[in-house]
């Protein structure tokens, strides 16, 4: 595999009559690299991350491990990718915490015996296994994102797209979520506002302003000083 995740030249919009949401975006993240999206609000950050699944229609090339995303491959290409929507609620769809994360699982031909067993590691490290039985619906938030998460990691994927991870987690949370996501082989596209919780999983920051790109930092230095620089 040369790229987990290529664009190039791409712009999408929601609708045909509107302008574009991002525009002209071109960029390559190689495997197992872990790379921070920061913008404002409505930057275009969720659009960059939906574009690469198929939610919004684009111009330009998208590649997922190195497969061009069309109608013929949107199967093949979701398959490669972990997503964790921003809004938890969006992909929880069964009514059991078990079940949903081992659909993951389930949809890729496993039989779901065999996921609900291979589920289990991935729910203790994100410390849901004593909510197996539970409907993910009455959790709360950040148990919800915790379900969210484990169903995006399930199959281990090469490409995590990940929609602010941390939004809704405790601090000890994110300190295992940070760990935890350090700790895999997989590339990362991580969408966020948390600086302290990126800055411990991306050795490289992309910042979105008003749907291009402002910035691509990679100098460790500049990435630890990006937020203080910002301030001043
Ligand atoms: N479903 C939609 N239909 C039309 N426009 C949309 C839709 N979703 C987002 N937009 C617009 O696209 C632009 C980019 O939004 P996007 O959600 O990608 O921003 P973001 O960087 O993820 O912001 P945030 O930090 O608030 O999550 C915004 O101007 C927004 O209003
Ligand atoms: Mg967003």
């Amino acid at each position: 595999m040369k790229t987990a995740l290529t664009y190039q030249n791409v712009s999408a919009r929601y609708r045909q009559e509107d302008r574009p949401v991002i525009r002209g975006i071109s960029l390559d993240i190689v495997p197992e690299e872990r790379v921070a999206l920061l913008g404002l609000n409505g930057s275009g950050k969720t659009t960059l991350l939906y574009s690469a699944v198929g939610l919004v229609p684009f111009d330009g090339v998208i590649s997922v491990c190195d497969i061009p995303l069309s109608r013929a491959t949107e199967r093949q290409v979701r398959d490669s990718i972990g997503f964790l929507f921003g809004i938890p609620d969006d992909q929880i769809l069964f009514p059991s915490v078990i079940d949903d994360v081992s659909f993951t699982l389930e949809r890729r031909g496993v039989s779901r015996d065999e996921a609900r067993q291979k589920v289990r590691p991935v729910m203790e490290m994100l410390g849901i296994e004593n909510l197996a039985s539970r409907s993910p619906h009455r959790l709360s938030h950040g148990q919800m994102q915790r379900v969210a998460l484990a169903g995006a990691l399930a199959a281990n994927p090469p490409l995590l797209l990940l929609d602010e991870p941390s939004a809704a987690l405790d601090p000890v949370g994110k300190e295992e979520l940070a760990e935890l996501l350090a700790s895999l082989d997989a590339a990362m596209f991580i969408a966020t506002h948390d600086i302290d919780f990126v800055r411990r999983v991306c050795n490289r920051f992309i910042v979105l302003a008003n749907g291009v790109v402002a910035e691509d930092i990679t100098d460790p230095e500049r990435i630890a000083r990006y937020w203080f620089d910002r301030k001043k």
